[in-house]
Formats: C-alpha cells, sequence, structure tokens
C-alpha cells in the first residue's frame, strides 16, 4: 500500500483529483468506483472545476457507485443518488446512462445487486475505485464480518455505522437499517483503489488498516492484498502511525 501523507483535508482533496484526473487524461473512457460519505466532498468538488476549466469530459466516463441505502428513492435528500447528483453529477458532462448506483427501491433487492455485478462486469470492471473509511473498518457498506470473496448484496448497517451516519437524517430512527453495497470481491477487482482518509477520529481505524492483521473484523484490512492501493490521508488521520 502506498502512503500519500498530507497536511490537511484540502490537499487530500487535490492530491486524489489529480489522480482521478490522470486517470480521465490517459484513457478518456476510465471505469470509476466512486464513494458517498464527507471524505470524498472536496475531491467531487475539484473535478467540477477542473470540469469547468475544460481540463477534463467525463462523456467517455462510466461509474458505480459503491452503495445505496434499502428504502430511499432518488429523490430522497438522503439517497446516495441525491448526494451524487448534488455533489457531482448535475454539474459535470457525464450522462446519466453511464452513473450507475444500485436502486435503493428495486423490487427484488437480491437481483438488483445481481444485476449490479453483471453491469459492472460489462464495463470491463472497476479501473479506478475511489474508498472513504468507516469508523470500524466498513468500506462501502462492507460490515465486520463480511466475507471477502462477497460480490455486490444487502447488508444489515451495524448500529455503530448507524449512529455515525445519523447526522445526515432528521434522528437515529430515519437512518435506514439495511444498504446495497458492493461487496469486498467486487472492490478487491478493482484495477487501482485510492483510499481518502482524513482527521483524528479515523486515526485508530487508519492504524488498523496499516498494521493491524487481514481480517473480515476489519474489512478494510483486507486492502493490504491488493497490488494497487494508494492510502491518501492527512496527519490528523496518521497520527496514531
Ligand atoms: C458511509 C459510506 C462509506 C463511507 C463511510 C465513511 O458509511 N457507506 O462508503 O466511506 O460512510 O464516511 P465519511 O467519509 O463521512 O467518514
Amino acid at each position: 500500500m502506498d502512503i500519500i501523507r498530507v497536511k490537511d483535508y484540502d490537499e487530500l482533496s487535490e492530491k486524489a483529483c489529480k489522480i482521478l484526473t490522470n486517470e480521465i487524461k490517459k484513457s478518456g473512457s476510465s471505469v470509476f468506483g466512486l464513494a458517498t460519505g464527507s471524505t470524498p466532498e472536496g475531491l467531487y468538488q475539484q473535478l467540477i472545476e477542473e470540469y469547468k476549466k475544460g481540463n477534463i469530459s467525463f462523456a467517455d466516463v462510466t461509474s458505480f457507485n459503491l452503495d445505496e441505502y434499502v428504502g430511499l428513492a432518488a429523490d430522497d435528500p438522503n439517497s446516495y443518488r441525491y448526494y451524487m447528483d448534488e455533489k457531482l453529477f448535475s454539474h459535470i458532462d457525464l450522462p446519466d446512462e453511464q452513473a450507475f448506483l444500485p436502486n435503493g427501491i428495486a423490487d427484488d433487492p437480491d437481483k438488483e445487486c445481481h444485476d449490479y455485478e453483471a453491469l459492472i462486469k460489462d464495463a470491463g470492471y472497476i479501473d479506478l475505485q475511489v474508498l472513504g473509511l468507516g469508523l470500524n473498518g466498513h468500506i462501502g457498506f462492507n460490515e465486520p464480518g463480511t466475507p471477502v470473496d462477497r460480490r455486490t448484496h444487502v447488508v444489515d448497517l451495524d448500529e455503530s455505522t448507524r449512529e455515525a451516519n445519523a447526522r445526515f437524517f432528521n434522528s437515529l430512527d430515519d437512518v435506514p437499517k439495511k444498504a446495497l453495497t458492493m461487496g469486498i470481491g467486487s472492490i478487491m477487482e478493482s484495477k487501482k483503489i485510492v483510499l481518502l482518509v482524513s482527521g483524528e477520529k479515523k486515526a485508530d481505524a487508519v492504524k488498523r488498516l496499516v498494521n493491524g492483521e487481514v481480517s473480515e473484523d476489519f474489512p478494510a484490512s483486507i486492502l493490504q492484498k491488493h497490488n494497487n492501493v494508494i492510502l491518501i490521508a492527512d496527519e490528523e488521520a496518521l497520527s496514531k502511525l
């Protein structure tokens, strides 16, 4: 795992933006895996700026988001589809039909997961996957205990994850109990992974990610076994290494 140490969140977003921008410039038709949460927001802002300056186009890019809450429709402000539209998609030229997220209100969630995997395969798998890190080591919504070969599947969210994400909802009761997530097996097939971690509250998780044993109890630890992972972390997040 390559570690890029940055001063702060702004520098983290800049570095990540440079990596994605280079990827687009290199191939044009990249397949990106995208994440939600607070951490990639700065990256998305920077990508929008690069697009507005005319430095990059997303016209031939395809994107697959990691996850979506079960029960939330695209027009629900807490759905990840809504987040992506607001924070990135509506500001760039990525065609709607090339921007995929699992459908949180699919009639048959298991079939939706199966179909999502097929879409990723048809696109030739993910060239570059952006990841954030949950406090309990989750990636996407793969909670502790998830087998490392799982494909896209339906998960029961940990109480700790619901509590961590309750800040976006009116109350903890409003946070869905289930989600659809790309599996660890799907994530590990990405050709390159860029993991973004910022802030002191993630310092213990980063320490376990980098120095801990590889274990299903801490899903992100499996990334130690991927041959092309770049961890971009700020000084606070790296403070316990
Ligand atoms: C959510 C998402 C993850 C994300 C994590 C960390 O649970 N499903 O993909 O990485 O939160 O979020 P944040 O960046 O807000 O700390």
